[in-house]
């Protein structure tokens, strides 16, 4: 048995920010931001408004492409870093608002890989028999942890949710093939939130050091990443005894778009084959991959049975691969 999507649903917040808008901001312009990085502009929740806030709406429209009554959903696994509160889990704040009482319901923590690890735990859930159907989330406001006088950080995040449905399938021919995950907790401090956890609680100090926002060493995780996501495509496709050639689309963390053009080039894939909406959101961590399928999905990008490389990598490092037959 294997798991195929079967709706797919996202949702961004209202409110845009230009790369003009953080202009006046920090010391930063348009041509930089589009030229280092593609993003022309992001989303930002709204005051008083919670990543489930966001996660709800995405789940609504894959379910209701599922035909999937909220009430039946067995599992929900939702890969995030901003949960609403530190506990308990982002997906069981969802389930009650979702008004569900079936599910279990727990938080993937990998950052940006999130949702490509949540739905590699959800498809062992659902292709071992041991569930029905997933509900597979990703969903993230790192606007709310961005230092917004570090231009080094600041420019690259927008928030967003994702989100898809899961169900068993007999069809050797469709469904998630297989999906290779990877971490590397040596750079750990290459890409985190140093204040507010266990190690330096939240404090009058840390907030003064301004040590809950994100830090990161830019540079750095670029070449992993590129290395990386290289690795672990090429291992994903050996694995399924396929080649670079037989990819028909390629749906991406989006990261920055020269990383992507980099890992593409390397693979030797053509761009056209990646869906890319970086340009209007930004980075939104684990919502990116859910937001970016389900984009494309509702653009009628895919055909059945069409070979979907998909890939992540954010904080930790951790990352990932997979393969879908649609
Ligand atoms: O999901 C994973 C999450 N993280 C990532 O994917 C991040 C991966 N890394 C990147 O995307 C890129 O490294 C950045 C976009 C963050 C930075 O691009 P870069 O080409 O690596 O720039 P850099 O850090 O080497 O900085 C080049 C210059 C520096 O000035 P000097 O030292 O050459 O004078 C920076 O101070 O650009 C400066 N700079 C900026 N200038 C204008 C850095 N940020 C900005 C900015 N606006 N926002």
């Amino acid at each position: 048995m294997r798991s195929q999507i079967v709706g797919t649903g996202s949702y961004a917040p209202e409110k845009v920010v230009t790369n003009a808008d953080l202009e006046k901001i920090v010391d930063t312009n348009d041509q930089w931001i589009v030229e280092r990085t593609g993003i022309r502009e992001r989303r930002v929740i709204a005051e008083g408004e919670a990543t489930s806030d966001l996660a709800v709406r995405a789940c609504q429209r894959a379910l209701e492409q599922a035909k999937l009554d909220p009430k039946d959903v067995e599992a929900i696994i939702v890969g995030t870093v901003t949960s609403d509160y530190p506990f308990p889990s982002l997906a069981t704040v969802l389930q009650g608002k979702l008004g569900n009482k079936k599910a279990f319901a727990f938080d993937v923590s990998a950052a940006c890989a999130g949702s490509i690890y949540a739905m590699a735990v959800g498809d062992r859930f659902v292709s071992s028999g041991a569930v029905k159907n997933a509900l597979i989330v990703g969903a993230d406001a790192l606007t709310r942890i961005c230092d917004w006088t570090d231009r080094n950080t600041c420019i690259l995040f927008g928030d967003g949710a994702g989100a898809m449905v899961l169900r068993p399938t007999s069809d050797a021919r469709r469904g998630i093939a297989n999906i290779r995950l990877h971490a590397d907790g040596s750079y750990v401090p290459i890409l985190f939130q140093p204040g507010g956890g266990s190690k330096d609680p939240i404090s009058e100090r840390v907030v003064r050091e301004k040590s809950h926002f994100i830090k990161m060493k830019g540079q750095e995780v670029f070449k992993v990443a590129v290395r990386s996501l290289e690795e672990t495509c090429r291992e994903v496709l050996e694995a399924e005894k396929l080649t670079p050639g037989d990819v028909t689309y390629v749906i991406a963390h989006q990261a920055n778009k020269r990383i992507l053009d980099a890992t593409l080039s390397r693979l030797g894939i053509p761009a056209q084959k990646c869906w890319m909406n970086l340009e209007r959101y930004g980075n939104t961590s684990a919502a990116s991959v859910p937001m970016t399928l389900d984009e494309a999905n509702r653009a009628g990008w895919f055909k059945p049975g069409d070979t979907i490389l998909v890939m992540a990598i954010g904080g930790g490092l951790a990352w990932g691969a997979g393969i879908i037959r649609w």
